[in-house]
């Protein structure tokens, strides 16, 4: 991760539903940000002090703003909550500048699917494809019209491009995208939202080309349980052993004991921190490995162990 940092100041905020507000955040000193294409995301010094990463609604070349929505998580760490509570027009923030994990590539045609609040890269990549003339389709799933971020914005700009479905918070109203997968399409598929959604379209896509269906996990990086508990990690070719603890990550373990290691998301979507397993059980808690990479490589980022160890090639 980067520690090049940006001073922003918050030029001004408004309510998209009664839970998600819209931030937008300017140079604290003027002038142009850094470029970022659909997909990106910035991190967040939030009020509270919590890091969050924050996909961005906009895209641009030398931008004058960055545009964030920013659902209010009452079972967050206080992240996002403070964002609501104490963020407010005039305040400075620290960011780290954008990084994509979720590029768009090219396609001759796309499926976007958001859910909730996962519908922030989504809508930046309908615009870019919208203003190439390059054909997609956008599935957004939330509980209600009420809790639609930017619906009649989306409405009015991609008309029937756009389906929505309202599942009423209810599991068993939940989209059926069956039948969009069923036959394999000369297609990419977006898909960001909450793990369910993710996981659901993940189970219908498992016999699509590999790479042809891409995630981004927009929840904030709170990757560690409350139930976990800690485990022991041998690194064969550094010859070293580390205790994971119930409140740590391997990566970050691995980071602290002065090893050097790769990561970007660090939320289990990018594949960046991908590690040959050797030996123990993990316990997967990620979005990108196929299922015959299970038994031998784990994403460090985020998975963890059901046995007592693991040895990884690190
Ligand atoms: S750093 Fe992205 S999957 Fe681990």
């Amino acid at each position: 991760m980067t520690t090049e940092t940006l001073r922003v100041r918050l030029t001004s905020r408004r309510n998209l539903t009664p839970q998600i507000r819209e931030f937008t955040l300017a140079a604290a000193e003027g002038g142009a940000l850094p470029d970022h294409t659909p997909g990106s995301h910035i991190t967040v010094r939030t009020p509270s002090g919590a890091m969050r990463r924050y996909s961005l609604v906009n895209d641009g070349e030398a931008p004058e703003h960055y545009t964030i929505a920013v659902k209010r998580e009452p079972q967050s760490r206080g992240g996002s909550q403070s964002m609501h509570d104490d963020a407010t027009v005039g305040t400075e923030l620290d960011i780290e500048p954008p990084i994509n994990d979720f590029e768009l590539t090219e396609a001759n045609d796309y499926l976007l699917i958001a859910g909730g609040i996962g519908v922030t890269p989504i809508y930046s990549m309908a615009r870019k494809l919208d203003r190439e003339n390059s054909p997609f389709h956008i599935i957004y799933c939330t509980r209600s019209p009420e809790d639609t971020a930017y619906l009649e914005d989306m409405q009015s700009a991609f008309g029937d491009r756009l389906t929505l479905h309202h599942d009423g918070g209810e599991p068993d109203r939940a989209y059926d995208f069956w039948d969009h997968f069923e036959e394999p399409k000369d297609q990419h598929v977006f898909c960001c939202g909450p793990k369910p959604l993710m996981e659901e379209v993940q189970g219908v896509s498992g016999h699509w080309n590999e790479g042809r269906v891409h995630f981004e996990d927009f929840k904030p990086v709170e990757v560690v349980r409350a139930d976990d508990t800690p485990f022991e990690v041998e690194l064969k070719a550094s010859g070293r052993t580390i205790q994971v603890p119930a409140d740590r990550t391997i990566l970050e373990t691995i980071r602290q004991a002065g090893i050097p290691t790769v990561s970007s998301c660090e939320s289990g979507t990018c594949g960046t921190c991908k590690t040959i397993l050797i030996d123990g059980t993990p316990d997967h808690r990620d979005m990108v490995l196929m299922e015959h990479e299970k038994e031998n490589r784990i994403m460090i980022c985020v998975s963890r162990a059901l046995s007592e160890r693991l040895v990884l090639d690190l």
